[in-house]
């Protein structure tokens, strides 16, 4: 029988078990949200977004004077998750002409926006002049060839463009290799003697105008010494105006990870700017995951049950949905999503036609069955974000949940969805 009442810490703020033992998100009732929008389905607590936003502002607001926070938004880029950190005042990092066009219809200004790339097209740096993006990030020199041609083209009387240049200070924090991006050897940024050249370039181009440096050392970072003596490479290129010193808080996937606070996170980014760089820089910072991480959960329903080695339990989801499992190794939490708290050891696997297809090794849950509703927690961040249609496997839709209300704000893929760019 189901043992639990208390919830995991990396559930949405604001879930609880009701009287019926069934979990809700943002005030509506799990079991009754996959009967209405069916599974598999992300739904979010619209106000842990909001929550998680404010507290980041408020961090980083109480320490330094200039400061924007600036959303990652290849974390979770759908309008709706967009647009409410629009409204919540934050920037936005874009990393292609897509997310360059999603960010500006969800309502980022113009100027709020950071544009990055180590491979970007002429075509989506002409957008981003067209549209004056507030900073474009130098990831190259082949950025700089093809801005300056660009602007060149476009005449005298075009605004300079402000850009930071993205510095690869040489420091490889603790993290899954394929998500770091500090280390010599990334295909990210410039290391110093490159960068030195290419502040020199950009100090004489008339159409750009260097206003500081970027740098950002990888993702899920536990461990927050990495930024101080990545500031302090970053010192060695002397002073700017502004600096952007990117993303990468870690986030708690499982009850037992104790990734360091927001305001850890702020004291250790802020402090080795004032230590290091001096006081009156403009800072950004870039969350993306630890915004959205812990905000969402997926629901599936159980379709199969079957025991040899493993209990194996195949739920309707799996790598179309969340392909951090098979990427990283990510390990999640999953429960029945109303019988929480189980002894039955098992292994949750997707649908697709693969046998890396496993999104739980080892679960405890409580004697699934099938049509069972299991839960997720902790896959706001990078899950949407790298969904796809593997076996012809409809993408999940998003439901918004607030107060007992649930609205959908991203529709399912249809049929005809799956069809829709082949050439008859
Ligand atoms: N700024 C830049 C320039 C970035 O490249 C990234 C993430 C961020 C900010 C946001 O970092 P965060 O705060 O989310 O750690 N798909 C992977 C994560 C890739 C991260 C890419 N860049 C995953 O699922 O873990």
């Amino acid at each position: 029988m189901a043992a639990a009442t208390q919830l995991s810490s990396v559930f949405p703020l604001g879930s609880r078990l009701n009287e019926r033992g069934r979990l809700e998100v943002g005030g509506c009732d799990t079991v009754e949200l996959a009967r209405e929008f069916g599974t598999p389905t992300y739904v979010v607590a619209e106000d842990d977004l909001r929550v998680r936003a404010r507290a980041f502002v408020e961090a980083f607001q109480t320490r330094h004077d200039d400061v924007s926070v600036v959303f990652a938004s290849k974390a979770f880029p759908c309008t709706a998750v967009l647009r409410l950190f629009a409204q919540e005042g934050l920037s936005c990092d874009v990393a292609s002409g897509g997310e360059l066009h999603l960010a500006l219809r969800a309502g980022f200004e113009p100027q709020r926006l950071v544009f990055h790339g180590n491979a970007r097209s002429t075509a989506e740096l002409e957008l981003a002049l067209e549209r004056e993006v507030g900073l474009i990030v130098i990831d190259g020199f082949d950025d700089i060839d093809r801005l300056e041609a660009l602007q060149a083209r476009r005449g005298s009387g075009t605004r300079c463009q402000p850009v930071l240049v993205r510095v690869t200070p040489g420091v490889a924090p603790d993290t899954h290799a394929s998500i770091s991006t500090g280390q010599p050897d990334s295909k990210f940024g410039l290391g110093v003697p490159d960068a030195r050249v290419a502040l020199e370039r950009l100090n004489a181009s008339p159409g750009l105008e260097l206003q500081g440096l970027h740098m950002h050392l990888g993702s899920q970072l536990l461990d927050l010494a990495p930024y101080r003596a990545g500031v302090e490479v970053l010192a060695t290129l002397g002073r700017f105006p502004v600096y952007d010193l990117g993303g990468g808080l870690g986030v708690a996937y499982a009850d037992a990870d104790r990734p360091p606070s927001v305001a850890d996170y702020a004291e250790a980014k802020v402090s080795a700017l004032h230590d290091l760089l001096g006081p009156g820089r403009r800072l950004l910072v870039e969350p993306g995951r630890a915004l959205v991480a812990n905000g969402a959960v997926t629901l599936y329903s159980v379709m199969s049950v079957k025991r040899n080695v493993s209990t194996w339990v195949a739920v309707d989801g799996g790598m179309s949905d969340n392909l951090r499992p098979m990427l990283y190794g990510s390990r999640y939490e999953i429960e029945v999503a109303d019988r929480f708290g189980g002894s039955t050891l098992c292994r949750v696997a997707g649908k697709h036609c693969e046998s890396g297809d496993v999104l739980v090794r080892e679960a405890l849950l409580d004697q699934p069955q099938v049509g069972d509703v299991l839960v997720t927690p902790a896959t706001g961040a990078y899950t949407y974000a790298m969904a796809n249609n593997y076996n012809g496997v409809p993408r999940a839709p998003v439901v918004f949940c607030s107060d007992g209300d649930a609205r959908l704000v991203v529709r399912r893929d249809t049929l005809a969805d799956l069809e829709a760019r082949d050439i008859p």
